[in-house]
């Protein structure tokens, strides 16, 4: 399914193809869980599923940073600065990517939140944000694997220069080498994969992101998913534990 994304991606200005039918059920995620834990892969399987948009404030960032040098705003190259350092984009930065992306809250499908919120401040906003637009998230999935299984994960990583898909080097490779089986697009690792990188992400997440799966355990909206296993299984089980979830929308 078409992954594009580009009101996303690009900002208001752009346009999506509308959904030509909405999905039975409008589904409302935030996917939390550290770096590298399956997120995105995740995201994308639901996707082609729910029909839900994949919302990935990394991706935006990314997407911007690619433009050439004089495209890129002096908050851009600043969110940029901090990303290679492993480091998060200070919440104003990201809070007002999101705000001025605020109608792809109400895709068609609904929408599934990848890296975003990821501070206790970022939560509270969402939460006022989703007030505003009148609209309730269907469930929070937390994502938990091992640490040295995630190293391994973000080790072995490619993404497509292109469409964003992912793969790995083992565990999920391509069927030709270096280029995305969707598009064809160049497959690149992404700067903040360096080992030093890693250990400051997973360093932010412990600090800065993990308080909020007691966040969402207040307001109930917390699902546990253990993250080991291929990424089908993964799937299967979060479907599993959402079936068993009176579903909101
Ligand atoms: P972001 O892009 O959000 O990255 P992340 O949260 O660090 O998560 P990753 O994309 O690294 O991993 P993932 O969990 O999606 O795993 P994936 O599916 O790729 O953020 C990057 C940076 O942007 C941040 O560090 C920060 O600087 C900034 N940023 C973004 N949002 C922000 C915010 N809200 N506030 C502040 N700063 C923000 O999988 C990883 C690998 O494992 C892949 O190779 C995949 O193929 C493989 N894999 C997946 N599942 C399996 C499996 N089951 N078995 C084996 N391999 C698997």
């Amino acid at each position: 399914m078409n992954q594009d994304r580009p009101a996303w991606l690009h900002g208001a200005s752009a346009e999506c193809d509308v959904l030509p039918k909405p999905p039975a059920v409008i589904t409302r995620l935030v996917l939390l869980g550290p770096p590298g834990v399956g997120k995105g892969t995740q995201a994308a399987l639901l996707h082609d599923r729910l029909g839900a948009c994949h919302l990935s404030t990394g991706d935006v960032f990314r997407n911007a940073g690619s433009r050439p040098d004089g495209g890129q705003t002096p908050a851009i190259r600043e969110a940029l600065a901090y990303m290679r350092r492993g480091e998060l984009v200070p919440d104003a930065t990201v809070l007002e990517t999101v705000r001025e992306r605020r109608a792809c809250l109400h895709c068609r499908g609904g929408f599934i939140l990848d890296g975003f919120p990821r501070t206790v401040v970022q939560a509270e906003s969402l939460q006022r944000l989703l007030d505003q637009e009148r609209l309730q998230l269907t469930a929070v999935i937390n994502y938990d694997l091992p640490e040295a299984a995630i190293v391994e994960r973000l080790a072995g990583r490619r993404t497509c220069s292109q469409c964003k898909a992912v793969y790995h080097l083992t565990e999920r490779p391509p069927e030709l080498a270096g280029r995305c089986d969707l598009c064809q697009g160049a497959l690149f690792q992404r700067e903040d994969d360096e080992p030093e990188s890693i250990r400051v992400r997973l360093e932010t997440y412990k600090q800065s992101t993990a308080p909020l799966i007691d966040f969402y355990r207040k307001l109930n909206l917390l699902i546990l998913v253990p993250a080991s296993g291929t990424a089908d299984e993964i799937y299967v089980r979060t479907m599993s534990a959402l079936s068993v979830r009176p579903l909101r929308s």
